[in-house]
């Protein structure tokens, strides 16, 4: 129980450093002259410097100013945490922690508390507000917080508030030159060549934290709703963990698990939740072959989903997409959204029996919900929507919000607004209800939920591959894994092997396009061509994609710099084969793999890589396929291509 007594004694100025299990990194909390601040040191060297905390708040006085520490917690945590499905099934939580009650010294008397964790990968902390007598709900004007890194840092950045949400290409530049907010994960390396990433995790209720240079410093600047608030809070209430990953190269970044250390366990059971790989009737949109709305090149008729149902069998891969099944695509479909109704299917489209098909043939649905960001219209039929799709047997759900903002309680709110993240939150948790797993696009950020939600599957939320045909470089797939990424999976659309489409020329070697199913990892893979493509031309090379699985035991990062290359390694759940990958920007690139990570016993290697001539733009086919007898002993030399990248299966014998 809290006692005032206490905190009247105690002063307003205070320092007390905790540092991670390994001591590498330290963190120190300030309390000066009754104000809050904290400051990073890894090997004793400053990382981020002292940086403010609190909060402006609408029509009160700011939250972290006449402060006086009333007590202070500290505990060590150290476990492996298992997850259901991923990049690894073990992670590690090994942090000190502490935590710092605080309170006002002035006749307001508020109260909070301030959480800090340090790991050897990372620091993260939150504020806790606890509800007052005279304190129980707030209106965020600003969040504080700072992230004093140097400015000469070099960051890789997306910006924030245009109307593509997080659909940039990443652009190098330093700190200085930040002009505008920018997302997170916001990836830099410091002039003294530490790699950070600024992140959240754990973000619900509440506007996603975009980063700003103010005042010479970086500073948090959560997305605002329309009204001007950061978000309308009843106590109490945590925050999202702030975040900062840390690592000593680029590569190790990559496999920074910190972000889900700092989610719940899963909130019920999640035991019925499956990965899946899946095909699509999708890309022969993208193509022009068909097209969403009715009409004669309508896609999602019956006859076309029970063909492509027949396809999924012949080429062993579980799941299918219908995009175009309901009603609502005609005309503009981006305009017109708002008409999209999601349990009335087009008059070509029997749902009904295109499920029953689908089951009997052992194949999963995955249904499409496109709401342009209609948001109010969705959510009138949510509960039906997804009992349509339940009814029917229907288990995965890509949804969509492809408009520049989202219409909630008929005004226009960012997606990564408060707002717009408890939208997401409730789909999901209606999901769960219904057995149900998600594939956002144009979604909110990753943040680590799927730790507590396992059923969110997959996310968009950067450019994929249907911006190919001119909007993608090379480059652009070595920034994922050092971006992005680190904010959780992601549905690319891999597996395009049609690449010199006249519609849509897409920016790759063929073989890369095996790649990406390791390099870019996501629960619902898809593999986005068309069937004929898989049949027909590449039947070879397919094999990789249906062998690929969509859930590892364990990934090791091997090579890379940011935008540049990336390559890495990734055990099956069952521990009997290994997948290896690599993807380069414009740059052809030769990389020397060392097998000293297989287990002690012979493995048959199928290579698919580059050949010699290859390149992304005069030969993007040029491909080789290769076998061989291989023993940890053993390394291999890999070229890839301008635009290229390789593959390689490795089934223990
Ligand atoms: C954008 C999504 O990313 C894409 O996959 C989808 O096909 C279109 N919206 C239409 O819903």
């Amino acid at each position: 129980m809290f006692k005032w007594a206490n905190w009247l004694k105690s002063g307003n100025n205070f320092e007390k450093e905790v540092a991670s299990p390994s001591g590498r990194n330290k963190l120190k909390f300030v309390l000066k002259n009754g104000a809050i601040f904290y400051e990073v040191r890894r090997d004793e060297k400053p990382l981020i410097g002292l940086s403010k905390l609190g909060f402006e708040l609408c029509g009160e006085a700011p939250l972290g100013e006449n402060l006086k520490l009333v007590r202070a917690r500290y505990k060590k945590h150290a476990e492996a945490i298992e997850l259901p499905w991923g990049e690894d099934r073990f992670i590690p939580n090994n942090y000190n922690e502490a935590i710092f009650y605080l309170a006002e010294s002035t006749l307001d008397r508020r109260i909070f508390t301030l959480k800090f964790r340090v790991f050897d990968s990372a620091i993260a902390f939150r504020y806790e507000i606890p509800p007052q007598p005279k304190f129980q709900r707030l209106s965020v004007a600003d969040e504080l917080t700072e992230f004093n890194v140097d400015l000469n840092s070099t960051a890789w950045k997306i910006p924030a508030y245009e109307p593509d949400r997080y659909e940039y290409n990443y652009e190098k530049s330093s700190i200085f030159d930040f002009e505008k907010p920018v997302h997170t994960p916001l990836t830099m390396k410091t002039p003294i060549g530490y790699y950070l990433s600024i992140h959240e995790a754990a973000l619900y209720n509440y506007g996603s934290m975009t980063i700003e240079l103010k005042n010479h410093k970086l500073k948090s600047n959560i997305t605002p709703l329309s009204d001007g608030t950061k978000a309308h809070l009843n106590l109490p209430f945590e925050t999202p963990w702030r975040l900062v990953m840390i690592a000593d190269s680029a590569i190790e970044l990559t496999t920074n698990r910190a972000m889900f250390a700092l989610n719940d366990p899963p909130r019920g059971d999640f035991s019925w939740v499956e990965t899946l790989k899946f095909i699509g009737i999708w890309w022969a949109m993208y193509v022009g072959e068909w097209t969403w709305a009715p009409g004669e090149k309508h896609g999602a008729t019956t006859e076309h989903a029970k063909a492509y149902i027949d396809a999924a069998v012949r080429l062993g891969i579980s799941g299918l997409l219908i995009e175009g099944w309901n009603d609502g695509w005609e005309g503009d479909w981006l305009e017109n959204g708002i008409n999209n109704n999601f349990t009335k299917s087009t008059p070509d489209f029997n749902l009904a029996e295109v499920a029953s098909y689908a089951r009997s043939n052992h194949v999963e649905l995955v249904g499409h919900h496109e709401t342009v960001g209609f948001v109010d219209n969705y959510e009138k039929q949510l509960e039906s929507a997804y009992n349509y799709y339940a009814a029917n047997g229907i288990h995965y759900i890509k949804t969509g919000y492809a408009g520049s903002m989202m219409v909630i309680n008929g005004r226009k709110e960012y997606h990564h607004s408060q707002l717009g993240v408890n939208h997401y939150q409730k789909t999901l948790e209606l999901a769960a209800r219904k057995k149900i797993c998600l594939d956002i696009h144009e979604p909110i950020k990753g943040t680590g939920i799927e730790r507590t939600f396992p059923n969110l599957l997959s996310r968009e939320g950067a450019r994929g591959q249907e911006y190919e045909g001119g909007a993608i470089s090379p480059s652009h797939a070595c920034y994922l894994p050092y971006t992005r990424l680190l904010s959780g999976g992601m549905d690319y659309t891999n597996g395009i092997l049609d690449i010199t489409n006249s519609v849509k020329r897409l920016s790759t070697t063929l073989t890369r396009q095996l790649a990406y199913f390791v390099t870019i990892y996501s629960g619902m893979a898809m593999a986005a061509d068309r069937p004929f493509i898989y049949e027909e031309r590449f039947k070879d090379v397919f094999e990789f994609i249906k062998n690929v699985p969509t859930n590892f035991e364990r990934t090791i990062p091997l090579a890379g710099e940011i935008g540049e290359y990336y390559v890495v390694a990734r055990l099956s759940r069952d521990q009997k084969t290994w997948f290896i990958a690599g993807v380069t920007n414009e740059l052809a690139r030769r990389v020397h793999l060392d097998l000293n990570f297989l287990s002690n016993t012979a493995y048959s290697a199928t290579i698919y890589t580059d050949s010699p001539d290859a390149h992304f733009r005069d030969n993007p086919y040029g491909h080789e396929i290769n076998q061989r007898r291989v023993n940890p002993q053993d390394s291999i030399d890999i070229y890839m291509a301008p635009g290229g990248g390789f593959a390689i299966e490795l089934r223990q014998l």
